[in-house]
């Protein structure tokens, strides 16, 4: 126990003036050293450009360009995965604690440049500032985890031993996986799967979302900075064209760790269950996918922590994270106060810009805002609209901007109820008892994260029992899992459970060797 204790990354606290003025200072040496930069992509450890860039756009305005990266070729997509099997030969073989090593020194080079962290994230996806923060910190915990993690598996395990043979049971890396990431997460998601893979000794493809990758640059030359071989990860930058069907497809990629949407999702797990020629390996894939979490809310709950949990979790980063609460099931009885509750806090977030901390910014894209609409213009003929459902003014800035948004009465059947809309929309259903509120909640295919309110014991325990998700928290908000503790990752259709952060996420990087000598 004394080998895994560690203390999460503490968040900043921006009321303090020194802290809000050491996070403006970054931003203002953000915007001089990397706005308008175009940088490289890392391929067998040397930088490399492209024929084609593309335009990295600020989500507060996405007329701002804020940085370019190039689009892979198909020939650099090849070279990519030539390098990454070439240094696998060498780093299969690495000592778990050299990796630890290298992770260790990585956590304490983040924890010096926080604010640089944050402050990149919040010019390319829109975070505020604790959000950015939050997920920075999310950073230097991994790095401190899957240190305790490498050296951990190294060490094999028990099993039951014989008279006359001595048994060994090792884990052993893969080979090459191609770690494919979303942009909501661009630091925390991307370092998660590659640390996974490189923490049991594979190698690499690192590709990052084409609206994020500055935050993932980073992070790789943060982690070369740290002494981990330039080789151990290619980081290749572009679209899906050249780094989709592909790259999953490749013969000599022998494990896929996907996170992203459920439709890109199952066709990746699809497409890599075709052996290819010349390919020696069934490919493992793990797909982490949406959500649809609920938060349900019995008639006992304390009802304005219940509140002040629902608005955090529907409304943070405008609700674009997997794990954002977007249905709230509560009993009938409560309904209506803790409506009014959550409606009332919800009306006090101000919509404005991330770079100024607003409680709530824009969504990545106007195209994501414009879909995000189209749902709840459905949801005003099939439901109860009770607060937003439309656009703030915000001048003549050009950015996916939608102001928290409510409906009540909202039945199972109703897409608000089912789909997972990633905007800060929020659905609130009616359930005739706490029984008939968790049968709503597990009525939906998804199944990543849920809250349960209540103060009976009895509930809890029924509750423990028959929620179907893979995180489940009681008495608490739905999102804000913290590696290393809240072992990540859902059920159903939210994908693969691999529960980045846990105490078996490694395991899905490795195969199992098991060697009985007789003496
Ligand atoms: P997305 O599925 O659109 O894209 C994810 C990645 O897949 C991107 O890098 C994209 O370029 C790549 N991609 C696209 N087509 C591909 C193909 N044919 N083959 C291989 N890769 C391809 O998802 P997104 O919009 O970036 O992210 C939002 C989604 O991610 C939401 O559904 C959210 O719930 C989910 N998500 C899940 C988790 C989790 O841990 N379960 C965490 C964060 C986000
Ligand atoms: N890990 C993130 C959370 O728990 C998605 O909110």
């Amino acid at each position: 126990e004394g080998f895994l204790r560690f203390e999460h990354e503490p968040y900043h606290n921006f009321q303090d003036p020194a802290t809000a003025q050491a996070q403006e200072k970054a931003f203002r040496s953000v915007r001089e050293q990397y706005v308008g930069r175009t940088f490289p992509m890392i391929i067998a450890g040397r930088e490399a450009t492209g024929e084609k860039m593309h335009d990295v756009h600020n989500p507060a305005d996405t007329r701002e360009v804020v940085w370019r990266f190039p689009n892979a070729t198909h020939a650099q997509r090849e070279e990519a995965i030539a390098a990454a099997k070439a240094a696998f030969e060498d780093w299969r073989f690495s000592d778990p604690f050299q990796r630890a090593t290298i992770f260790k020194r990585a956590a304490e080079l983040l924890r010096a440049r926080r604010f640089e962290f944050n402050a990149v994230m919040t010019l390319e996806n829109g975070k505020n500032w604790s959000e950015a923060d939050g997920e920075v910190a999310e950073s230097v915990d991994h790095f401190e985890v899957f240190a305790r993690e490498a050296m951990r598996w190294a060490q094999g395990k028990a099993v039951y031993p014989m008279p006359d043979e001595h048994v060994t049971t090792v884990y052993e890396p893969l080979g090459v996986v191609a770690c494919i990431n979303p942009w909501n997460f661009p630091s925390a998601i991307p370092l998660g799967m590659a640390l996974g893979a490189i923490a049991a000794g594979n190698t690499v493809i690192w590709k990052p979302a084409s609206d994020t990758p500055l935050s993932s640059y980073l992070m790789v030359e943060l982690l070369f900075q740290a002494g981990l071989p330039r080789g151990v990860i290619q980081f290749v930058t572009g679209d899906h064209d050249v780094l989709g069907d592909d790259l999953v497809d490749h013969k000599d990629i022998r494990m896929i760790a996907f996170t992203g949407s459920k439709n890109i999702g199952c066709r990746i797990y699809e497409r890599a269950s075709k052996v290819h020629p010349g390919q020696r390996w069934l490919k493992r894939v793990i797909a982490e996918m949406g959500g649809k979490d609920p938060m349900v809310i019995c008639a006992d709950a304390d009802l304005d922590e219940a509140a002040a949990g629902i608005v955090a979790a529907a409304f943070g980063y405008a609700g674009q994270k997997c794990s954002a609460c977007s249905r709230v099931i509560a009993e009938d009885s409560v309904y209506d106060a803790l409506l009014e509750k959550v409606v009332e806090r919800a009306k006090r977030l101000k919509v404005g810009l991330p770079e100024d901390n607003a409680d709530l910014g824009p969504v990545i894209h106007e195209r994501a805002a414009r879909n995000i609409l189209r749902y709840i213009e459905g949801g005003k003929k099939t439901a109860k609209l009770v607060l937003g459902g439309d656009q703030p003014d915000m001048g003549d800035r050009r950015g996916g901007y939608v102001n928290p948004t409510i409906f009540s009465e909202v039945e199972p059947n109703d897409p608000l109820f089912q789909e997972e809309i990633f905007g800060p929309v929020l659905a609130f259903s009616r359930a005739r008892d706490w029984r008939h509120a968790i049968e709503l909640a597990n009525d939906s295919e998804y199944g990543l994260t849920a809250s349960f309110y209540s103060r009976d014991p009895h509930k809890i325990t029924e509750a423990r029992k028959l929620m179907h998700f893979g995180n489940l928290y009681i008495n608490r908000k739905c999102t804000g899992a913290l590696s290393g503790t809240h072992a990540f990752g859902g059920y159903g259709m939210s994908g693969t459970n691999a529960k980045v952060g846990g105490p078996d996420y490694l395991f899905w990087f490795m195969q199992t060797k098991t060697i009985a000598q007789r003496y």
